[in-house]
């Protein structure tokens, strides 16, 4: 629909324009997305006969073998670009060197780049594929937890401009992402445990009956990389299985829900926006950077102690969220948690929440409230009891495998 309205008087002369554009796009489930028999891959880029696939340098690898087997299987001139980055070159440098490879390639309008990757590769590759011609269609296949439930879901792509998380981006779709939740076999657990601190987001503001779930099965989980790998406290049985597919298939659903009326986010009141409040000047903070889950599960887990002084939720319940993400492994705390930096970031994000704090805080678990009115002094006074709270658990509150570099391969 567009409305072109011209005025023209002695005084006037203006043309108003309204225009709203289709979002369209799909998330398809595929069990073995680069085993020849699933054709849903090659569909889409047999019309070219020719693909041009962005993909993370590790996970190419582990897969990069699989995926050229397959588009071979399939007739498909494959074009690897192998990106490495991590959060300190999530940065536009590496948005260009992209760029170059697309020019390199001689992408034609309207062609597809492939990307594979976790959410740092699709952040990155997609706000490339959201900068070159000013859009250009891509597909995307996501291949950690984050990926899967979340950033993929998500229409948004970006990077970090300086000290500052996604400050560059795009909200810009693929047109297809397929969901292989195979790929988590290889995934090393600390990428699952930050993978699972978004399904403690969306479950703890948006959907009882999952936190329930995840609150039952959790540690299993994440040993079992969500039932893809036996363990060796549980194994990865088929009942496992059902409840890790029920979980990320109702988490995706709930996103969706929350997000699609809202896709631009012109509203700011954003209920996935838990754990999103001070984490963006946290999560970047220290020297090395926080792993993402473990940044903003230190947010919300400040949030869920502020929510329980507020009365929104009662201390069982508090108690409840907290005992899970500290038997995952997530950090609940962190010395980088001062109140000079909750000032910071309190400052930061009233800019990008225009003028307003719009914290969601559970109300009780699975419902979200949003809190404008959280005074320093307030914030502080719910940092000395949060602090209190976390002493009590096992590490203190400090995480298993907190910093990026911890995580990385010796
Ligand atoms: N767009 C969004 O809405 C959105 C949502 C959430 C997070 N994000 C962004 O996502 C980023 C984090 O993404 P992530 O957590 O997926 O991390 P990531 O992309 O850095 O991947 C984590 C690590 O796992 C490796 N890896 C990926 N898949 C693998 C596999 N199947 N097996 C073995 N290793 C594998 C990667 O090489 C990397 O070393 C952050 O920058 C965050 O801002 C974006």
């Amino acid at each position: 629909m567009a409305i072109v309205e011209s005025t023209l008087t002695a005084d006037v002369t203006t043309f108003r324009v309204e225009a709203y554009e289709k979002i369209d796009y799909t998330l398809q489930y595929v069990d073995g997305v680069f085993d020849p028999a699933n054709t849903q891959l090659a569909d889409v880029y047999r019309p070219w006969g020719r693909c041009l696939m962005v993909i993370d340098d590790v996970v190419d690898d582990l897969y990069g073998e699989r995926a050229r087997a397959y588009f071979a299987a399939h007739d498909i001139e494959l074009t690897v670009y192998r990106l490495v980055v991590d959060e300190t070159t999530k940065a536009w440098t590496t948005v260009e060197g992209i760029i170059d490879a697309f020019t390199e390639f001689g992408l034609v309008r309207k062609e597809q780049p492939l990307i594979v990757g976790g959410g740092l590769a699709t952040d990155v590759a997609g706000f490339a594929c959201a900068s070159f011609r000013r859009a250009t269609p891509y597909v995307r296949i996501p291949t950690t937890l984050i990926g899967l439930i979340d950033a993929s879901v998500s229409i948004k792509v970006g990077v970090n401009h300086r000290k500052y998380k996604n400050r560059l981006g795009a909200y810009h779709a693929s047109s297809t992402v397929l969901l292989d939740f195979g790929f988590l076999a290889t995934l090393p657990v600390d990428q699952v445990r930050n993978g699972m601190a978004e399904i403690i987001k969306i479950t703890t503001v948006g959907d009882r009956h999952t936190f329930d779930l995840m609150d039952a099965h959790g540690e299993a989980l994440l040993e079992t990389h969500f039932g893809h790998v036996d363990g060796e406290q549980h194994a990865a049985s088929a009942e496992l299985r059902a409840a890790a597919h029920e979980i990320t298939y109702r988490s995706i659903q709930r996103m969706l829900e929350l997000e699609v009326p809202n896709l631009h986010e012109l509203d700011l009141d954003r209920v996935i926006a838990f754990g999103h409040t001070w984490s963006p000047t946290l999560e970047l903070a220290p020297e090395v950077p926080f792993f993402h889950g473990h940044a903003i599960n230190i947010d919300m887990a400040l949030s869920t102690t502020l929510a329980e002084q507020r009365g929104h939720i009662d201390a069982t319940e508090r108690d409840r969220v907290l005992s899970l993400m500290s038997r995952l492994g997530l950090s609940l705390d962190s010395p980088h948690l001062t109140p000079e930096l909750l000032e910071r970031a309190t400052a930061a994000i009233l800019q990008t929440r225009d003028g307003r704090l719009r914290a969601a805080v559970p109300a009780p678990i699975g419902t979200c409230v949003f809190l404008d009115d959280v005074s320093t002094d307030e914030l502080v006074s719910a940092l000395d009891k949060h602090r209190t709270l976390v002493a009590e658990l096992p590490r203190g509150g400090a995480g298993v495998q907190a910093f990026v570099d911890e995580g990385l391969p010796a």
